[in-house]
């Protein structure tokens, strides 16, 4: 970290980000600051929305799954009127973890410590030998997010009662979003085939970052291309005749946009039309044979929604921060509501073939963000985001450039700047 900015870290003043982050140019020791960490789980985490889950996890009143949001553990739970409420995973009694479970229904949220009693509304409802309990139940009532919100039933949280709208938050993201659910012929999708967790011995932000590099696939996934065939163009050798392209969507919002490289619906999928024609048939019913044949063309979206959310094409990702120096990476497939069975099974042999334990895109990056974070602990440089720069061309806010250059990781670093100077 430059001098300056480091005796600023130590010395609990606030960490000059402008000094570590220049429109070409990062410093590497935002990977491995503690200090950094810190002010990024406030200002990032608490302060703006992030993504906590989706509604179709908890379908029936009182359902719940468990969430880490920054470092604060969560609950999110179905209550008895069908809202959706988040809460922090926390007795208000002595602090201990209320929901131990990934997920699971209750109908109260009951303190395994001393037996505290919680609605699934929140409120304190009892405590056992209430005759030594004077104060006013009302006062305990469990805390949270000061605001949930849901964009097509993906649920974001703030601890802070003065962020932005949710809308504003999403901002251009949230075509990218439509784009997911109107892969299903209902408009709907669910996240109910479970999730599956890698931890990576690396910071959290170089997994959104990998995510949407489309420089590093032929070289990082170079084995994996030469025993599959892809449906990316990362094969072509020369730079101009690959046809991808790496967007910065603004807010943070990054992607990979392969649309331009499909000629026919399913190549994304690596099949064709005739193998799928009963999800067809739903989708060309639902939204009109042209525009349904474009959907199919151009596949789902490849984009991370800052800070945690990735649209991992027939995946959902979430990204954990852990400390400076790991992160776990949660995934589970798109299920698409209304599809066949049979199209929901290539579905999750998707996801599984891009994500699962045994796949090697995983593994590969995993391998590299690791290798980037061991190689950053001693003393850190500058890291180069230059590529790019003078061919990238900007229409309503939107930049878009050569799927090599990292315009991507430009556009998430400007936004980081952006929120971490408050
Ligand atoms: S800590 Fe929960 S009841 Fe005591
Ligand atoms: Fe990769």
């Amino acid at each position: 970290m430059p001098t300056q900015a480091l005796s600023s870290a130590r010395s609990n003043q606030s960490i000059n980000y402008r000094s570590l982050i220049e429109p070409d140019r990062i410093h590497g020791s935002l990977y491995t600051s503690e200090a950094v960490f810190q002010e990024e789980m406030q200002k990032i985490f608490y302060r703006g929305w992030a993504f906590v889950g989706h509604d179709s996890e908890i379908p029936a009143i009182g359902d719940y799954i468990t969430r880490v949001i920054g470092l604060e553990p969560l609950i999110m739970l179905r209550d008895r009127d069908n809202q959706v409420r988040v809460f922090s995973n926390r007795c208000m009694h002595r602090g201990n973890k209320l929901c131990s479970q990934d997920s699971g229904n209750k109908r109260a949220l009951v303190c395994d410590y001393h037996g505290w009693s919680f609605s699934l509304d929140g409120e304190l409802k009892s405590v056992p030998y209430p005759a030594g309990f004077d104060k006013d139940k009302a006062l305990l009532s469990l805390r949270g997010p000061a605001r949930v919100e849901s964009y097509q039933g993906f649920v974001f949280a703030t601890f802070n009662p003065d962020a932005c709208s949710l809308d504003q938050h999403l901002g251009k993201a949230k075509s990218l979003i439509d784009r997911v659910v109107m892969l299903s012929p209902n408009g709907r999708i669910h996240l109910n085939a479970g999730w599956v967790r890698h931890k990576f011995f690396a910071n959290w932000k170089m997994l959104p970052e990998n995510d949407t590099d489309g420089y590093h696939a032929g070289h990082v996934h170079s084995s994996f291309l030469r025993v599959f065939r892809s449906q990316y163009d990362v094969i072509r050798n020369k730079e101009e005749e690959r046809l991808s392209q790496i967007v910065d969507w603004g807010d943070g919002h990054t992607a990979i946009d392969a649309a331009p490289v499909y000629t026919r619906p399913f190549e994304w999928l690596g099949t064709a039309e005739s193998k799928v024609a009963d999800y067809t048939r739903l989708m060309n019913e639902a939204y009109g044979e042209h525009k349904a044949r474009q959907m199919l063309i151009d596949g789902p979206p490849h984009a991370v929604v800052f800070p945690n959310l990735f649209l991992a094409e027939m995946s959902i990702v979430m990204f954990q921060p852990i400390s400076a120096g790991e992160s776990v990476q949660w995934h589970t497939p798109l299920i698409l509501d209304g599809a066949p069975d049979s199209f929901t099974a290539r579905v999750i042999r998707q996801s599984e073939g891009a994500l699962g334990p045994s796949a090697f895109l995983l593994a590969d990056d995993q391998v590299i963000s690791e290798r980037q974070q061991l190689a950053l602990q001693g003393h850190s440089e500058w890291l180069d985001l230059s590529r790019g720069l003078s061919r990238e061309v900007e229409r309503d806010g939107v930049i878009r450039s050569h799927i090599s250059d990292e315009t991507s990781n430009r556009g998430f670093w400007r936004h980081y700047l952006k929120v971490m100077e408050g």
